[in-house]
Order: structure tokens, then sequence, then C-alpha cells
């Protein structure tokens, strides 16, 4: 078994695509969910446990365990492979053939990234830090919340980091491309952050990707610099804290959403784990995405300024397009979400938190500030305001619940507002997808269940195969022969193996019947699908038995007696061997 397959059979799919998507037990062997790769409502993404692969029955993508990692996370197979050893405590074998450039590269700026986050953590703790503690304390930042959050302070010299990357001999190329070193015009090489208050960006996995550099001097012309993407960092795809408040976003089934590294910290310390900020950038669909995969429901809270509402505005908007539930939770008195724990407490917070209110409501408010809705004019403009966010709303109940809840907060009768949501929100016809039925013909099915199952004894049942005279002119045939060919070069019979030798169509047929229940193939194993051999064996010799009688009644009637009888005479081997086989398999 090379590296690969040692590291396949140890790790469960189930459980590393658990952790990006929310697997339900849909059947005795199929795990299904929301697909990640494409829009659904329906889970019609699936996990096969004992068959180890993947199949979404929507868009059709499929595929091993590496597979999901490098799509995922969008890595090279070396860094998939490398990811999931580590996560797993399998020890990868030193000189690796697996890596490309690209990926060599990606790993020493990951490396990178970890050796400048313990630099900025030993100065932040050093003597050169008092400027960056004082701040945090003032800020009432907790000492377990510094080393949670993994915060550190870049040095105001501007050569410290870039002099620790030269000793360990990083090729300038690298350094340059990590982000963490800039190049002045006279060709110099400094530290992109001094002086800064440093927070660790990681990816999904918790690794360190990137920095945000908050400035601790009140001239320092940004508030805060920011790495920028670099091949290891993709801003529109990266979320700060997601990969701590993940498993607090699955548990309470919903994420808060915030501005600023320092809100995810400050809320975060409050006891509301699961909290992300997008990194000083609008937030995008990838974001959005990444969220949905953990939960179904998000609440806005941002800062309680014009710039506030209006990334709020545009964030409903793109929630709703992705079929996210979007409450807004506002904070009075002016604070953001960092100063309203500090200054109000935890349970504040946590209050306005269970308290806050559907995004419709919050648009009406914006609506009924802005229009006058003593005129009739002033109620057809917020209708007019509200009726997109009404479009997006794919439920029809939710939609005349939300219809008579906004009448009477902007006071005129329910029907009104129905008549006007119901003329322009078109209906939306929800979609069950129901598994298609497979067409394979259940011995090749049960077959090939057993085969992609790698019992013991399959070896055999693959030579038997071989010897299947009606193997070409199965449906399945090439299937069948990729299984045999997967086989003859000694590899493992896998899904994946078996689907790298199949044209698209094949592979979605390889991967439906997989997934239509085989209770007997898992049952009885290879005797099942020593059974079904035989049966295609048996089907064969029907099917030639029928052919001979067809052509001895041609000749017959074309007076060819004595080719007839020489046909008769095979006609009747057939028909002794056939039960002879028959009392072997009984
Ligand atoms: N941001 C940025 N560049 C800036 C200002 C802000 O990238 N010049 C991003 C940062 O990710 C920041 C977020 O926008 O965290 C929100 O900005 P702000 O509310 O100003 O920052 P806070 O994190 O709340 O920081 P503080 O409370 O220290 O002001
Ligand atoms: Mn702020």
């Amino acid at each position: 078994m090379d590296f690969v397959d040692q590291l396949k059979s140890q790790v469960n799919i189930v459980n590393v695509i658990g952790q990006y998507v929310q697997l339900k037990k849909a059947s005795r062997d199929r795990y299904s969910g929301l697909c990640p790769f494409h829009k659904e409502k329906t889970g019609s993404f699936s996990v096969s446990e004992s068959k180890q692969f993947y199949h979404c029955f929507g868009c059709h993508v499929s595929g091993d365990v590496l597979k999901f990692v490098m799509e995922i996370e969008g890595v090279s197979f070396y860094e998939a492979l490398k990811g999931l050893a580590e996560r797993h405590g399998i020890p990868m074998p030193k000189r690796s053939e697996y890596a490309d450039e690209d990926s060599k590269t990606r790993a020493a700026l990951m490396q990178m990234h970890e050796l400048a986050q313990e630099h900025f953590h030993a100065n932040l703790h050093g003597s050169s830090g008092e400027i960056a503690r004082a701040y945090l304390a003032g800020r009432g930042v907790q000492p377990e919340t510094i080393e949670q959050f993994g915060l550190g302070y870049s040095l105001p010299s501007g050569r410290s980091l870039l002099r620790m990357f030269e000793e360990r001999q990083f090729p300038a190329a690298q350094m340059e491309a990590s982000g963490l070193v800039g190049r002045s015009q006279s060709g110099g090489y400094y530290d992109r952050f001094r002086n800064r208050l440093m927070f660790p960006i990681h990816n999904e996995a918790g690794k360190i990707i990137a920095f945000g550099g908050r400035a601790l001097a009140a001239d320092e012309n940004a508030k805060y610099l920011n790495s920028p993407e670099t091949p290891i960092y993709r801003k529109s795809y990266t979320l700060y804290n997601l990969h701590r408040a993940k498993d607090a976003i699955r548990k309470e089934q919903r994420a808060i959403l915030v501005e600023g590294y320092m809100d995810a910290i400050g809320v975060s310390a409050a006891g509301v784990g699961a909290v992300v900020a997008s990194c000083g950038t609008a937030l995008t669909a990838q974001q959005i995405q990444a969220i949905k995969r953990h939960a179904p429901n998000i609440v806005v809270n941002f800062d309680p300024d014009a710039a506030g509402s209006k990334a709020t505005e545009k964030s409903i908007g793109m929630l709703l397009e992705e079929d996210m539930k979007v409450r807004i939770m506002e904070l009075d008195g002016g604070l953001d979400p960092d100063e309203y724990c500090k200054r109000r407490g935890a349970d504040a917070y946590r209050q306005k938190l269970d308290r806050a209110k559907g995004y419709f409501y919050w648009l009406a408010d914006g609506a009924r500030k802005k229009y006058d809705v003593h005129t009739s004019e002033g109620v057809v403009s917020v209708l007019q305001f509200l009726l997109p966010a009404v479009q997006r709303i794919s439920d029809r109940l939710e939609r005349s619940a939300i219809a008579s809840d906004v009448a009477s907060y902007i006071g005129v009768p329910a029907s009104m507002v129905l008549d006007s949501f119901r003329k322009s929100a078109a209906e939306r016809h929800e979609k069950y997808i129901e598994l298609p039925k497979t067409s394979v013909r259940p011995d090749e099915r049960g077959l090939i269940a057993v085969l992609l199952s790698n019992a013991e004894g399959c070896d055999g049942l693959i030579e038997d195969l071989t010897r299947v005279e009606t193997l070409d002119r199965l449906d399945t045939r090439r299937i069948l022969q990729a299984i045999i060919a997967v086989h003859a070069a000694g590899g493992r019979v896998t899904f994946d193996a078996v689907a790298a030798r199949l044209e698209d169509n094949d592979r979605r047929i390889l991967a439906e019947m997989l997934f239509a229940d085989d209770p007997a193939a898992e049952e009885f194993g290879i005797e099942w699908g020593r059974k079904c051999i035989e049966r295609l064996l048996g089907a064969g010799e029907r099917q030639r038995y029928m052919q001979l009688k067809t052509r001895i009644n041609e000749l017959e009637r074309a007076g060819k007696l004595d080719e007839a009888m020489r046909l008769m005479q095979e006609l009747g081997r057939l028909s002794r061997g056939n039960s002879a086989s028959r009392r072997g398999v009984q």
C-alpha cells in the first residue's frame, strides 16, 4: 500500500467532510447534506461511508476524501494529503514525490507565517512590547484572550522579521511572496508590519495564512494594515475566526457576523464563540457559503454608524441571495460590538443577541425613517423599497406572516401589503430531490458494489468476471472493464480509482448505483458477488441457447439439415453444462 492508500484507509471521509458540511444519515450507507459546490436547498450531496466517496446528485461532482479537501480548500493534491495526514497524526514520508513547486512554495509561506506569529507573539511579551501590552490592557483584553487569539506585536525597527527569515535562508522571492516583507524602490527589503498590534488570520483548517495589523500610534496613516493576497491568502474566501467559531456555529445553528477583528475577539471573550468577521472587505458570496456549510442562520451585528448600516443593507441582499435566514442586531449608545460587551457586559450583549429581529423589521425601520407613511405616496414608496427583499423569501407562509407584520408596522391594512407582495413575489417552487432510480440491473449492481467494497476474495471474483462472455454486452461494461483494468494494474479497486478511468456519464451511473441501497451486497458480501457472477454467466449461456435455437429453426427451414444437426449437438452440450454449473453454486 502506498502512502496515499494508507492515509485513506485511516481517515473516514464522513468525518472529514462532516467538518465542512453538515451531514445527516439519510440511509444505511448514505450521509447527505447541502452541496458545498453548488447552490441548493435540499441535500443532494451524498457521502458513502463504506465506499469512502462523495457524489452530488444535483451537480454531479464526485470523488474521494482527497479530492474533496482539494476542492473545498482550493489546495493541491500534496497539500490535501499533508493536511489530512497532519490532522490525523499520520507521519508523512519525508521526501515526498507528491509535492509540486506550487505546493512547496505554499508550504514555505505557511511556515513563514507560523514563524512570524511566534516572533510577533514573543515581541508582545518582550521588553519592547510594553506599548502593545498597555494598549490591550486599556481595551480590557484579558491575558487568556491574548493567548487564545495569538495576538502579537511587530517591532518598529522594521527589519527584525526580515533578519529572522534571512537567518533561516528563505529565498528573497519567497519572502516577497509571503506579503510579510516589502521591497523598497531602492531594492532593499523591510518588514511590512511595523509597530502594530498583530492579529493572525487563519484558514478554516486552522493554519495561519495572513495578518491584520492595527496601528498603535495615532498618527499612523492607516488604522489597519492587512496582508495582501498571496498564494495562501484569498481574502474573499476567508473569514476571521471561522476555524475557532465553527463548532459553536454548528451547535447553536447560527453565526454572528461582525465587522472588526476586535469585535470578533470581544464578542468571543464575552462567551459568544460563534462569531466571525470579514477581514476588511465587503462580504462575499464565498464567505457566506463558508458560513452556510455550518448553519443556516446568521445574525448581522455591524457598527452602529452610517457605514455600518450601509454594509448591513448590502449584506442582507447577499445573504438572502444565498438563502440564509438573516437577523439584524442593533446596538444602542453608538457602541460597536466590542465596546458594547465591555461597557454593558456579556449578559447584556447576549440578551440583545437573543432579541435580534428578522432583517425585514430592520429594513422596514429604515424605510419608515426615509418615507412619510402618513401619505399614500409614502406607503407606496415603503412597499416598493421592501419588495426586492420580499421576493427573496421563498416560503409562502413566512411571506404572508411578514406581510401582516409589516402592515401593522407601517400602519396600513394587511391586505394591502399582501396584495402588493403577492403581485411581485414570483412563487418559488421548492424542489425536493429524490434520488434517481438506477437503471442498472441488480446483478451488475450487486457485483460492482461487492467489488468496490474490497472484501477478501474480490481478486478471484474479478478473474471470474473476465470470463463472462457477455461482458461487452452489459450496460455496465465500461465500469466493469475499468474495475478489471484497475485490478490488472495492481491498484486497489476504489471508487476514485475506477472513476478515474470513466467518462462523466459512466462515473455518474457508478456513483448513483452505489447509493442505491443494496442490502444483500452488504450482508452477504463476497458470496453475493459470486452469485451475481453466476447469474451473469447463466444469462450469457441462456442468451447463447436462444440464439442457437433460432439459428437451428432457420437452418431447418432452409433445408440445411447437416449444419442444423451440428448446432443441435452444441445445444445439448450447453444445457448439460448449464445444469452442472447451477449445481455447483447451490
Ligand atoms: N479595516 C481595514 N482597514 C482600515 C480600517 C478597517 O482593513 N483602514 C478592517 C479591519 O478588518 C477592521 C474592520 O475593517 O477590523 C473594522 O474596522 P473598525 O471598526 O475600524 O475596526 P475594529 O476592529 O473595530 O478596531 P477598533 O475597535 O480597534 O477600532
Ligand atoms: Mn470598531
